[in-house]
């Protein structure tokens, strides 16, 4: 089982930005949690964060046939991005969204997600653990839907 792990801009600048929203631990201790989570669970993973939205668009589309399921925060591409919801239905991967802070929480412009449409679940404001949870979510989603094709 492999998740794909996909983090949209200026995430890799946690630990910088915003300490009080985003929390102290940076982007590195992030892919260190979940690698180590991956293999505390049993699943492979990769993860990657891009700036532009295009190449989350890419990354999304080449996920298909490669991946089991795709851990997405689109960070301010939640909001506006028209493109990432319909790579995401375009791929039909089972697909989480994870925010570290809780978007409906923040500021009322943070309340559209357009890639929730497409989505599982959301999972948002459980600081890096969220990202811990949509691995979880995701392993026993592809675990019921191998069950269920047999
Ligand atoms: C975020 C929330 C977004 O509103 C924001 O633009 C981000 C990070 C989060 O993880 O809480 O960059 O996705």
């Amino acid at each position: 089982m492999k998740l794909l792990i996909l983090n949209g801009p200026n995430l890799n600048l946690l630990g910088i930005r915003e300490p009080d929203v985003y929390g102290t631990q940076d982007y590195s201790y992030l892919c260190q949690l979940i690698t180590a989570h991956a293999a505390a669970i049993g699943v492979e993973v990769e993860i990657r964060q891009s700036n532009h939205e295009g190449v989350l668009v890419d990354w999304i589309q080449q996920a298909r046939g490669r991946f089991d399921g795709i851990v997405l925060n689109p960070a301010a591409y939640t909001h506006s991005s028209v493109a990432l919801l319909d790579a995401v239905k375009a791929v039909g991967l089972p697909t989480v969204e994870v925010h570290i802070s809780d978007p409906d929480q923040r500021e009322p412009f943070r309340r559209v997600s357009y890639v929730r449409a497409a989505c599982l679940a959301s999972i948002c404001g459980h600081g890096l653990q969220g990202y811990l949870e949509a691995m979880e979510l995701l392993k026993k989603n592809l675990i019921l839907q191998s069950r269920s094709e047999l």
